[in-house]
């Protein structure tokens, strides 16, 4: 849904930082009473929300909870389409199966579907994907891009270009990679994960839904015992707490921009964008398939997103799906 008239008021404060603004302002802003102003601002108080009273001047936002909600994400985006419809949830089984429903409902291109917690996240390959509550970003994008099926998986790429270059803006004290096919990696272990699914005709696509999964504010014990080793999250990394609402709209605002560029320019650019991030490109690799194993240097990616191993012999070998060990 679009921004709720209890929305609208909190982008107000968030966007007015430390300037008080008054009750007589907001209601002839937004064409409500003054009582009716007042009410959502206690319903907002209830959700954990602080104002402060500024005499004869009005209210200033002076907390908020840690949640991912749409107005906190809105203050943040430049986008047209993407993040302009957000079903922002609690709690649910996944946000790919809400987006699913969504999608053949008619969502609109960019619908972001985004919850605290998932209790059957979905990963690749049927794993379940650890969804802490309040902790991370869960969400999925549907989007509605007019290509044939062919060319969906080139998107996973695009959003792993997308995500990758907004961790790179807000996070300054390391460099995020990216191990093929969409692995975001940090010092060798992971922080994000993508699922993209679609929904197509034979000839079409009719809506692709990006799921993307990022370990934000996490600490290693927070992690259950067997991704304590191999998972970290941006807040380990960083030593210091991620503003999520931020992360997710520069996601969406880079997103939108590679979606674009896509679409008007074809594969090439957004391929050589992947390749400048990419951590596996160039390296010694070992790849285990459904079938063989093979051991050589990772040289590229196709338009298909199909990776290129150069063996010992000379010969090069394209790996559709893999586990990938560097
Ligand atoms: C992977 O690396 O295996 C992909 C993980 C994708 C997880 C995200 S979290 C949001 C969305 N909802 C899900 O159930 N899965 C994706």
């Amino acid at each position: 849904m679009n921004l709720t008239m209890k929305d609208e008021i909190l982008k107000r404060f968030l966007l007015a930082k430390d300037n008080p603004i008054s009750g007589q302002f907001l209601a002839d802003d937004l064409g409500i009473s003054r009582t009716a102003i007042w009410k959502h601002l206690q319903t907002l108080q209830e959700e954990g929300y602080v104002f402060e009273t500024i005499k004869k001047k009005g209210y200033v936002l002076v907390g908020k909870p840690d949640k991912v909600d749409p107005a906190r994400i809105n203050s943040f985006l430049t986008t047209e389409r993407f993040g302009r419809n957000i079903h922002y949830l609690d709690e649910v089984t996944s946000t790919q199966s809400i987006a699913h429903e969504l999608a053949r409902e008619g969502a609109v291109d960019g619908t972001l579907v985004i919850a605290e917690t998932q209790t059957k996240g979905k990963g690749r390959m049927a794993r379940p994907w650890e969804s802490t509550k309040g902790k991370g970003v869960w969400m999925t994008i549907i989007i509605r891009p007019d290509v044939p099926p062919s060319q969906a998986p080139q998107f996973t790429l695009v959003a792993a270009v997308a995500i990758v270059n907004a961790i790179k803006s807000i996070c300054k004290n390391f460099m995020p990679s990216i191990k093929w096919p969409n692995d975001i990696l940090i010092n060798g272990r992971k922080c994000t994960g993508i699922l993209t699914e679609m929904l197509a005709e034979m000839d079409r696509v009719d809506a692709l839904l990006i799921g993307i999964g990022i370990n934000a504010n996490q600490q290693q014990d927070d992690f259950p015992p067997d991704l304590q080793t191999i998972a970290t999250s941006l807040s380990i990394e960083e030593k210091e707490e991620i503003n999520r609402p931020q992360l997710v709209a520069t996601i969406l605002n880079y997103l939108e921009l590679y979606c674009d560029q896509y679409i008007r320019e074809g594969f090439k650019p957004i391929k050589a964008l992947w390749e400048e991030s990419s951590g596996t490109i160039g390296k010694q690799i070992k790849a285990t398939t459904l079938r063989e194993v093979i051991e050589g240097k990772a040289i590229g990616i196709t338009e298909n997103g199909v990776l290129e191993i150069q063996l010992e012999n000379g010969e090069i070998k394209g790996v559709y799906s893999a586990d990938i060990e560097i």
